[in-house]
């Protein structure tokens, strides 16, 4: 029997593309096709996000269209994976019974065994009864496949076997070859889950308590990529700066080495007075993966929580060439009043102090190498008035981000502040709150764009931009097999991108001929166009690191011209 072909689209955060990634590889390994669209997919597997209502409300409009067709498509399968399975369970199914295979993000090892399952089960079915439609009678339920953590994900001894099998998900990527050959970046995890139940967040319920993967793993997974080719690497986690692992407690299940449940260090930005030979930090890790994978060209990490950020980590990204003088640093709120409230565990104060410190120590533009910051704020959280509003634009405006990721409260069912807040600014108070946040942000990312006219910036070029993309889809058939998998990344919530990337390629000059407009980022994450000849004449600067001229600048973007300085970045 063939394993059959599917389709997956993922929603949501860089987390999310990361387990996509990584169970395609495992499907992929037992024969699964991927195909670009569902309607050819036997298995539709949708990977969901569940921070915002937003996010779910999408899944359940493509669950809606899936319903109508499997009425004459028996044997299909469909499967809801990641946060949103996770905290719907099986609430989801009941309303929406089309729903074959539900794996939460912390079974996502068993996946694989769940969809052969489903599969299976839906063939005999249909087999002993081929002309049988539901109405007829057949048991939709006896092919259902649920893995759910539910509340046992928090405690500590289910989670430490839970999360010795999952670590094989994060392993099996350095065992296998690259799925994707040619692919020049690159998502590592480091930690799973979150501590900080932040009162708005479904974070910690769906993904569980917080662990620290061995650093041997981590560096052996970057050694690994940057042997198959890849330039740029992301470390991942909720809290990356967080990440603490203690040797001595290390135990050995099944051959793989467990993963230590974390302990923050809450000593503020003094050094960590355990660090040393049985503690590996955050720093620690930052120097081991840039002096131990010496041939990866960009090590970037997200998402840093504003407290608890050691000096130890800003020298480290100071004195290492290749680690990225970017962070990501959500303040969510610029009232003290509602980062209690939120159960965030900083002040305003803290939260200024430790960007001054940063910049104080990484921005250092006179050697080219300034230091950016960007930022996520919470519009409408409840009980916010027009005063806590006016904190939080100032803060925004102290901060000088170059882009911010601006939220409007959504109560999610399960938090503390669903069940204990009232959900009371309206909502065209929390829309004209996020309007005006983002047009204050416009300016702000402006500013700061216009700084970089006339220099040059070293960038690393992800590929031709999705304009570029769009016009040879326009004008000549889809690539066939590029031998890399087809997953479907549906573009982040329409407020969390910093704007349409059309609109913003769109103020880019007209190629010229025999040339295409490529999309790049600098190491401090602003994105760059430039225009050069097309892979088409041999040359394909994907994945290189190059110098560009700056030439033009908005507040989305840079564009410029390849230097012919050859210097290296
Ligand atoms: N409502 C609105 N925004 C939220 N975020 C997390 N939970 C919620 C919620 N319930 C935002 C925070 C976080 C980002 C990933 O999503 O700003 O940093
Ligand atoms: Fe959610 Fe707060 Fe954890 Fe971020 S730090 S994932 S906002 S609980």
């Amino acid at each position: 029997m063939s394993a059959g072909r599917v389709y997956l689209e993922t929603f949501g955060c860089q987390m999310n593309e990361l387990d996509s990634e990584l169970v395609s590889g495992a499907l992929v390994s037992l024969g699964y096709r991927f195909v670009p669209g569902p309607d050819e997919a036997d298995v539709v597997l949708y990977n969901t996000c569940s921070v915002r209502e937003h996010a779910e409300q999408k899944v359940w409009s493509r669950l809606g269209e899936l319903a109508l067709r499997k009425k004459d498509d028996p044997g299909l399968v469909v499967g809801v994976l990641g946060c949103m399975a996770e905290r719907d369970g099986t609430d989801l199914i009941r309303r929406m019974p089309v729903v074959d295979v539900l794996c939460g993000p912390g079974e996502l090892d068993k996946l694989p065994s769940l969809v052969d399952n489903a599969l299976r089960t839906r063939r005999s079915l249909m087999a002993d009864a081929p002309d049988a439609r539901p109405a007829d009678g057949i048991d939709r339920r006896s092919a259902r496949q649920v893995a759910l953590q539910g509340n046992a994900s928090r405690r500590t001894a289910t989670l430490a076997a839970a999360e010795d099998s999952l670590e094989q998900l994060d392993l099996s990527r350095s065992t296998s070859p690259l799925d994707t050959p040619g692919r020049r970046s690159a998502y590592v995890r480091i930690t799973r889950g979150c501590n900080k139940f932040c009162t708005y967040c479904v974070v910690p319920f769906t993904r569980g308590a917080e662990v620290h993967r061995p650093p041997d793993h981590i560096i052996d997974e970057c050694r690994r990529l940057a042997d198959a080719g890849v330039v740029e690497i992301t470390l991942l986690g909720q809290t990356v700066n967080h990440y603490r692992f203690e040797h001595g407690a290390a135990v050995t299940v099944g051959g793989v080495t467990q993963p230590q449940k974390g302990r923050a260090f809450t000593g503020g930005h003094a050094r960590d007075p355990l660090a040393g030979a049985n503690v590996t930090t955050f720093a620690d890790l930052l120097r081991r993966i840039h002096e131990e994978v010496p041939h990866l060209g960009r090590l970037r990490f997200v998402t840093s929580y504003p407290r608890d950020f050691g000096d130890d980590v800003l020298e480290v990204i100071r004195d290492h060439p290749r680690i990225c003088r970017y962070l990501h640093v959500p303040a969510q709120s610029g009232s003290d009043r509602l980062l209690k409230a939120m159960n965030r565990g900083y002040t305003v104060g803290e939260y200024v102090e430790f960007i001054d410190r940063a910049r104080a120590v990484l921005d250092q533009p006179e050697i080219g190498r300034p230091l950016t910051l960007s930022g996520d704020f919470i519009v409408g959280f409840p009980g916010e008035t027009e005063d806590d509003f006016a904190s939080t634009v100032a803060l925004l405006r102290r901060a000088r981000y170059k882009n911010a990721f601006i939220f409007k409260y959504s109560p999610r069912p399960g938090t503390v502040a669903f069940d204990r807040l009232e959900d009371d600014v309206p909502e065209d108070v929390k829309r004209r709150r996020n309007n005006h946040l983002l047009a204050v942000q416009t300016e702000v990312s402006d500013e700061i764009s216009k700084e970089y006219l006339g220099r040059t910036v070293g960038v690393f070029v992800e590929g031709p931009s999705r304009k570029q993309r769009k016009a040879e889809r326009a004008g000549r058939p889809a690539p066939g097999a590029t031998g890399t998998i087809p997953l479907t990344i549906a573009g982040r919530d329409a407020d969390r991108s910093p704007a349409a990337e059309g609109a913003l390629e769109a103020g880019a000059a007209d190629a010229e001929a025999g040339t295409i407009q490529w999309a790049s980022r600098t190491d401090g994450d602003l994105i760059v166009f430039f225009d050069a000849p097309s892979p088409d004449t041999g040359r394909d600067l994907t994945g290189r690191l190059l110098r560009v001229e700056v030439t033009g600048a908005s507040n989305l973007a840079l564009f410029g011209t390849l230097s012919r300085d050859p210097a290296p970045v």
